[in-house]
Order: structure tokens, then C-alpha cells, then sequence
């Protein structure tokens, strides 16, 4: 998969997207990052990116053309292009699946009142939010996504993690995990995982994802109950 990345702050994504699985799955050619700075894209002599809102008001909006010259630069045929903000669709396991199937997808991160709207009205195939809370800017809510989405691509995950197992995907929240020691300050590891007896484990750990959901998620438990 392709992943292209418009942004003022290319170099925040260095850390999250360089290190652990993420930083792997590029290392080994199965996620190919395309990290493209806004103002490279100015025809400006001072690389401005932002202006003044028409109607006044506070704050700067980011100007169409550096943004449809770095679009314009790439191919996006076959790409689905995703503007990271409050007003979108709010991201979950189902859209991050929908969206690991694609070939290429470019993130636009916006930054200060957001960007001029006729880029959106233009390009933008998807508006997406994180949440219901605003953020500086859309990188972060960028790398959010482009992490839950990359580790779908097959071979991400070493070959016995399945993400299909985890919480959400599964419909339900994941029983707990316990490492050795099997006594650590008095605290037991439950006997049953120590038993070798697959049958039972497996039991232990579905009767425990249901208790686990009813408590902390009823809204997914009554879902689950349904299917
Ligand atoms: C300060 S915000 C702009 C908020 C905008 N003025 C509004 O009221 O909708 C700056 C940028 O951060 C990003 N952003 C902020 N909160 C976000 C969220 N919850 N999900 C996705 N992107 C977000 C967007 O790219 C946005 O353009």
C-alpha cells in the first residue's frame, strides 16, 4: 500500500511512523510512506501557505494553490483522498478496514482554521475526524489512522498475531493477558492458563471478553448478543 502524507510538519511524523511494527512494514517495502511538505508546493518567495479568512474572523486559512500543486504532482488516480478534521465521519475499526484495502490514499492535514474549502470540494473523496475534540492540527489524527490501517496490510503483524482476534474487530474486548512470572508480589496468574488445557483457555478467555464488554462496553455487548 501507498500512503501519501500533505503536511506544514513532515518531520512529526519521523517518530511514530520510523519505529516498532509501522517503522518495520516501511523498512520491509510492505508500506511505502510519501511524507510531502505543503510548502514545497508555494510559488511564493517566502513559502507563505496561509491568509487571511475572507469575512474576517480569527485565525489563518491554508491557501488552495500550494495544496493543489502538491496534489497535482502525484497520481491519484485510483486514490482515495482523506481531509483529517472535527467535521468529519468519525474513524473506527470498520472505515480503518474499508480503507486498508485501498491501493493509495493521501491524508491531507490541516493546521490553524483548517484549509480553504474548494480544495476540499475539488479533491476530497473522504472528511474524517478522530473524535469528538479539536487538535491543533491533523497530523496527529493522520498518524492515528495510518497506524490502526497499516497494521491490516498482510504481514504487518508477525504470522500468529491476528488483528481479527483483538478487541472491536472482534466484536467484543479482549480477555486479559498475563507474562511470567506466574506469582508476581502475591498475585496469581489464573490457574487455568497454566493448565496446558487449550480447550478450557479458550473457554476462560471467551467468558472473560464477554464480562469484560458487558461491564465496560454494553453498547458492543448488546450488539454482539445480537448477531
Ligand atoms: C484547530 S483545527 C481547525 C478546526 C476548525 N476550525 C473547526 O472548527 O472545525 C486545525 C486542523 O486540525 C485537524 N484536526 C483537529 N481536530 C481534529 C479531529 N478531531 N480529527 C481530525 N482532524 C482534526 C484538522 O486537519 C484541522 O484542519
Amino acid at each position: 500500500m501507498k500512503i501519501s502524507v500533505l503536511t506544514l510538519f513532515p518531520h512529526m511524523f519521523a517518530g511514530p511512523m520510523g519505529e516498532s511494527i509501522i517503522g518495520r512494514a516501511v523498512d520491509n517495502n510492505l508500506l511505502e510512506l510519501n511524507l510531502m511538505n505543503i510548502r514545497d508546493y508555494t510559488k511564493n518567495k517566502h513559502k507563505k501557505v496561509d491568509d487571511y479568512p475572507y469575512g474576517g474572523g480569527a485565525g489563518m486559512v491554508m491557501q488552495a494553490d500550494p495544496i493543489f500543486n502538491a496534489l497535482e504532482s502525484i497520481d491519484t488516480k485510483n486514490s482515495r483522498i482523506i481531509y483529517m478534521t472535527p467535521k468529519g465521519k468519525v474513524f473506527n475499526q470498520d472505515l480503518a478496514i474499508e480503507f486498508s484495502k485501498e491501493e493509495h490514499l493521501v491524508f491531507l492535514c490541516g493546521h490553524y482554521e483548517g484549509v480553504d474549502q474548494r480544495v476540499i470540494d475539488h479533491w476530497v473523496t473522504d472528511e474524517v475526524s478522530i473524535g469528538d475534540y479539536v487538535l491543533t492540527g491533523g497530523e496527529l489524527p493522520a498518524m492515528v489512522m495510518i497506524d490502526s490501517i497499516a497494521r491490516m496490510i498482510p504481514g504487518v503483524l508477525g504470522q500468529k498475531v491476528s488483528y481479527m482476534d483483538e478487541s472491536i474487530y472482534s466484536g467484543l474486548l479482549e480477555y486479559p493477558h498475563y507474562t511470567r512470572p506466574s506469582e508476581y508480589r502475591g498475585m496469581l496468574v489464573p490457574e487455568v492458563l497454566l493448565s496446558g488445557n487449550h480447550k478450557k483457555i479458550e473457554q476462560w478467555r471467551m467468558d472473560k471478553s464477554l464480562e469484560i464488554t458487558r461491564e465496560k462496553r454494553p453498547d458492543l455487548y448488546k450488539k454482539y448478543k445480537k448477531l
